[in-house]
């Protein structure tokens, strides 16, 4: 068994973008500007943004934060994401979700310029990635993909199975491993909460992706001998160990699939440093679009 160790992985991308953007400093181009706007207070949402900001620091991008109370409309939000997407200076932005429940996420996200949706959550960058032309593809199934590439971890022909079928994960991660390309042309099986019979498809799995948040679901008796287990889950399970109060627990016990598997992502420092790493890729790709113009 092999640890997919995305915190090294993410570290070497990591290194890799900070060499470009001092290129593109030399050059004389200004460094890449990603924009993260966040409603609210909630917890998981400001630590991933905070994390976002810090991203940034670590390898010269510019980033700004651009914050709103609970209680901000949807008529403020969405001219901030028209003021975002009309400012020359900001190559990419996010907008945190979950919104408040009396503003529409689709009407945000349809709002937001394709061009600068780093988190490539818009129907027309969706679109492209399904038909295999260029886009921002979300966050954390492109850092899977790259989690996989660097590895050599061979997908064609294998029978991938991906439990959860969300916009962000579950969906973009099946049509990716399914498009021509390497890695890609695997058999793609989509699982989700009204499937029959599914331990039996997990176990015909050469490859497991697991992207359901819920703590503990694969279990061993669930993974063929030599499986790839990428583990998405990232929930946090209250903890009187940590200093923060919780900790980030995965959908796969991990302790008693990882001696059956080929390759196993532990949580946390699998897909989470990846996701992670993505954000700052789709930022960079971004900027070099923008200073082509
Ligand atoms: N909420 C949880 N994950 C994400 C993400 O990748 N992007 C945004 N904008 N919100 C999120």
């Amino acid at each position: 068994m092999q640890l997919l160790d995305g915190k090294a992985t993410a570290r070497s991308i990591k290194q890799e973008i900070a060499e470009e953007v001092k290129k593109m400093k030399a050059d004389g181009a200004r460094e890449p500007h990603l924009v993260a706007v966040l409603v609210g207070h909630d917890g998981g949402s400001e630590s991933y943004v905070a994390y976002k900001i810090k991203d940034c620091e670590e390898v010269g991008f510019k980033s700004s934060l651009i914050r709103y109370e609970d209680d901000v409309t949807e008529d403020e939000l969405l001219k901030c994401v028209h003021d975002l997407n009309k400012d020359d200076n900001v190559d990419g932005f996010i907008v945190q979700l979950p919104l408040p429940e009396h503003i529409s996420e689709e009407k945000i996200t349809l709002a937001i310029d394709p061009k600068k949706d780093v988190d490539g959550f818009h129907p027309q960058n969706v679109g492209q990635m399904t038909m295999g032309l260029p886009a921002f593809v979300s966050a954390t199934p492109q850092g899977i993909m790259e989690l996989i590439k660097r590895y050599h971890i061979e997908t064609s022909g294998k029978h991938a199975v991906v439990l959860g079928r969300s916009n962000i994960v579950g969906r973009p991660m099946s049509i990716l491993l399914s498009l021509k390309g390497d890695p890609g042309n695997a058999t793609v099986t989509v699982c989700h909460s009204r499937t029959q019979n599914l331990k039996e498809i997990c176990r015909q799995a050469d490859i497991l992706i697991a992207a359901l948040g819920h703590p503990g679901f694969v279990t061993a008796d669930m993974v063929k001998e030599g499986a790839v287990v990428i583990d998405v889950g990232t929930t946090r399970v209250p903890s009187d160990k940590t200093k923060s109060g919780f900790k980030l627990t995965g959908d796969v016990v991990f302790d008693e699939v990882a001696p059956k598997c080929s390759y196993i992502t532990p949580v946390p420092g699998g897909v989470g440093p990846m996701t992670r790493a993505s954000l700052l890729i789709n930022t960079l790709k971004a900027a070099r679009a923008s200073n082509s113009k």
